[in-house]
C-alpha cells in the first residue's frame, strides 16, 4: 500500500447508479451511516441539514443534485435555486451549480450532466493532491500543526485541503504533531476531523477551542493549517468561526497562518471580506451538548458558524494553482484574474 492510500482511506459522496450516497456526518463518528438522496430537493436538505458538509463537498453534492433533477425531468432552474439556497457562505456550491447551469445552457442531456459532476468531483480529487504537495513542501521537518474543524476526505471529494497538507506532511515526515481544535457548536475538529485522522493512522490531539493560544505560547505549533469557505478578491477569508481568533494568536505568537483551498474556493467577484454572506444558524446548536440541553431554558444565544480572517493575517495562501504568499489584491488578481 502506498503511504497515499494509507492515509487517504474516505470518501464520503458517492454516485451510486442513479442515487446520491451521503456518509452521514451528524452522526460520527458514533456511527457510520449512509443517506441515499434520489432529489435535488433530497440534496439540498440534506446540505442544509449538515449530513453533507464542508465547501468542496457541498459543491459536489449539489452537481450531484442537479443530476438527480435531470433524471427526473424537473425544472432544472427550480432545482438550481433550491440548491442555491441550501447554505449561504461557501462560495463552491454557487460555483459547482453555475458550471452545472452553464452545461444545462449548451444543451446537454443527463448524461452529459452526470460527466460534468464526475469531473467536478475528479477535479476536486486532483486538487488537493496537489495542494497537498505544495502546503507540506513550506514546512520545516518536525513540525508542529494546529487545524481547525475539518476539512479533510469528509469535507471534499477526498484526501482534503488543510488536511491534505498534513496528511501529506505526516507522510514525507515533516509534520511531527498534530492538534485539532474541537470547533464548537458542531464538533467538527472533535467528531470528524479526529475520526479521520485517527482512522488513518495520523496521531493528533484533540485541544479545546480556547486552548489554541496557550498551545502556541507553549511552542508546541508552528504552523496553523485551515481551509476556506470563501476568498474574496483581495485575500480575504471565510472559514469556520474560531478561525479568526487563531490568526490573531498565531500571529502574536510568530506562528504561521496558511489558508488551504482550491481555485473553486477564490469568489473574484466578492471585493473583501465584508461583502460576504456569514451564515447564522439556529440559536439552539449552543444550547445542547450530545442531544442534552445545558444551558438555562430561556437563554438567548448568537450562533455566526464563520468568521472572516483578514488577508494580512495570512501568510501564505495555497490553491492547486500555486502558492501566494502574503495575499492581497494585487496578488490575487494576478493568480485568478479580475
Ligand atoms: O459548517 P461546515 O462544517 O460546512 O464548515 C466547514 C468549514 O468551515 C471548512 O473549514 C471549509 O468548508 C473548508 S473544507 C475543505
Amino acid at each position: 500500500m502506498s503511504s497515499l492510500e494509507h492515509h487517504d482511506t474516505i470518501r464520503a459522496v458517492v454516485w451510486n447508479d442513479g442515487a446520491l450516497r451521503l456518509l452521514d456526518q451528524r452522526r460520527l463518528p458514533l456511527s457510520e451511516s449512509w443517506l441515499d438522496c434520489h432529489s435535488a430537493n433530497d440534496v439540498a436538505t440534506a446540505i442544509r441539514d449538515l449530513v453533507v458538509r464542508g465547501a468542496p463537498a457541498i459543491g459536489i453534492a449539489a452537481a450531484w443534485g442537479i443530476v438527480l433533477a435531470a433524471r427526473q425531468g424537473v425544472d432544472l432552474d427550480a432545482a438550481i435555486a433550491r440548491l442555491r439556497a441550501a447554505r449561504p457562505t461557501a462560495v463552491n456550491l454557487m460555483w459547482a451549480l453555475d458550471r452545472m447551469r452553464a452545461r444545462i445552457a449548451a444543451g446537454t442531456d443527463a448524461a452529459a450532466l452526470e460527466h460534468e459532476a464526475r469531473a467536478i468531483q475528479a477535479e476536486d480529487l486532483a486538487a488537493n493532491r496537489r495542494m497537498g504537495e505544495l502546503g507540506a513542501a513550506l514546512i520545516a521537518p518536525g513540525a508542529g500543526v494546529l487545524t481547525h474543524c475539518n476539512t479533510g476526505s469528509l469535507a471534499t471529494a477526498g484526501y482534503g485541503t488543510a488536511l491534505g497538507v498534513i496528511r501529506a506532511g505526516f507522510a514525507a515526515g515533516r509534520i511531527a504533531r498534530v492538534y485539532a481544535g474541537e470547533t464548537r457548536p458542531w464538533l467538527q475538529g472533535a467528531r470528524l476531523t479526529m475520526w479521520e485522522l485517527l482512522r488513518d493512522r495520523i496521531p493528533a490531539k484533540l485541544i479545546a477551542d480556547s486552548a489554541a493560544s496557550h498551545l502556541m505560547k507553549a511552542g508546541a505549533v508552528q504552523w496553523a493549517i485551515v481551509g476556506a469557505d470563501r476568498i474574496a478578491a483581495n485575500g480575504d477569508t471565510a472559514n469556520k468561526i474560531g478561525t479568526y481568533q487563531i490568526a490573531i494568536a498565531a500571529r502574536h505568537h510568530g506562528v504561521k497562518f496558511m489558508v488551504v483551498a482550491p481555485s473553486s474556493t477564490v469568489d473574484m467577484r466578492t471585493a473583501t471580506g465584508r461583502d460576504i454572506e456569514i451564515e447564522l444558524r439556529d440559536p439552539g446548536e449552543l444550547f445542547a451538548l450530545g442531544g442534552q440541553r445545558i444551558v438555562a431554558a430561556g437563554a438567548q444565544a448568537w450562533n455566526p458558524v464563520f468568521d472572516v480572517t483578514p488577508h494580512d493575517l495570512i501568510d501564505v495562501l495555497v490553491t492547486e494553482r500555486g502558492v501566494v504568499g502574503n495575499p492581497d489584491a494585487d496578488k490575487m488578481r494576478a493568480e485568478f484574474g479580475a
